[in-house]
């Protein structure tokens, strides 16, 4: 077995919830008067809350102050839950559970390493509730990805050595991650253009091909 253990990034992995994302962050840039678009969503994948209301504000002319931007960091997850609730067990798509099955069969673990502090609401949503070996997400770090922290977090819940582990990822961020605490990543959607992965995934069930 090449890998004990596999760790998956949640929003543009698992499930398709860069889409909300990107929804939510629109309609508050449109508030602030600040232009956004795919591209610019693109460089918030993996990034936590505050740093991307930064990134969304590199273009803005003038000064937030701390009140402010709390304010629009808690409007936008106030949005973002808000399209969440519309979430179900069908918007897993089959592929990605038959997946995750498959994988499990063949003895490996599995455990997700997410960027967010909605993860474990989000999987509640789409049916995962308990379904992980481990859950390691916003809310158990203290740095996000580029950072390593939250993949070595969900390799020492497991107890799986970082070398034993594969990580899946569609964001930048998340495979320099990978890369830092000397995890093998496979990337997929958005993830396979930096040539950053050992693997480059068409489709999640390709990796049934590598594991
Ligand atoms: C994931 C997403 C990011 C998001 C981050 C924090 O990593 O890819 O786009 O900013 O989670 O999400 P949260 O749900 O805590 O706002
Ligand atoms: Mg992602």
């Amino acid at each position: 077995m090449r890998y004990q253990a596999v760790i998956f990034d949640l929003d543009g992995v698992i499930c398709q919830t860069d889409r909300y994302h990107y929804l939510a962050w629109k309609r508050i840039a449109d508030e602030i008067g600040v232009y956004f678009d795919e591209v610019i969503n693109n460089r918030l994948r993996g990034i936590s809350r505050t740093e991307s209301l930064e990134i969304i504000l590199e273009s803005y002319d003038g000064e937030l102050s701390q009140a402010e931007k709390n304010y629009y960091t808690d409007k936008k997850n106030a949005i973002y839950l808000d399209l969440l609730k519309e979430m179900s067990p069908e918007d897993l798509g089959p592929e990605v559970r038959d997946t995750l099955d498959r994988i499990r069969a063949k003895g490996i673990l599995e455990a997700i390493g997410s960027s967010s502090r909605n993860a474990k609401f989000i999987l509640r949503q789409v049916g995962l509730e308990n379904y992980f070996d481990a859950v390691s997400d916003g809310s158990n770090i203290t740095n996000s990805k580029p950072d390593p922290e939250v993949f070595l977090k969900a390799s020492e819940y497991l107890g799986i050595d970082p070398r034993g582990c594969l990580v899946v990822e569609d964001a930048r961020s998340g495979l320099e991650a990978a890369l830092v605490a000397n995890m093998d990543c496979a990337a997929i959607g958005d993830g396979t253009k930096y040539n950053l992965a050992n693997y480059n995934l068409k489709r999640f069930s390709d990796l049934l091909l590598i594991v």
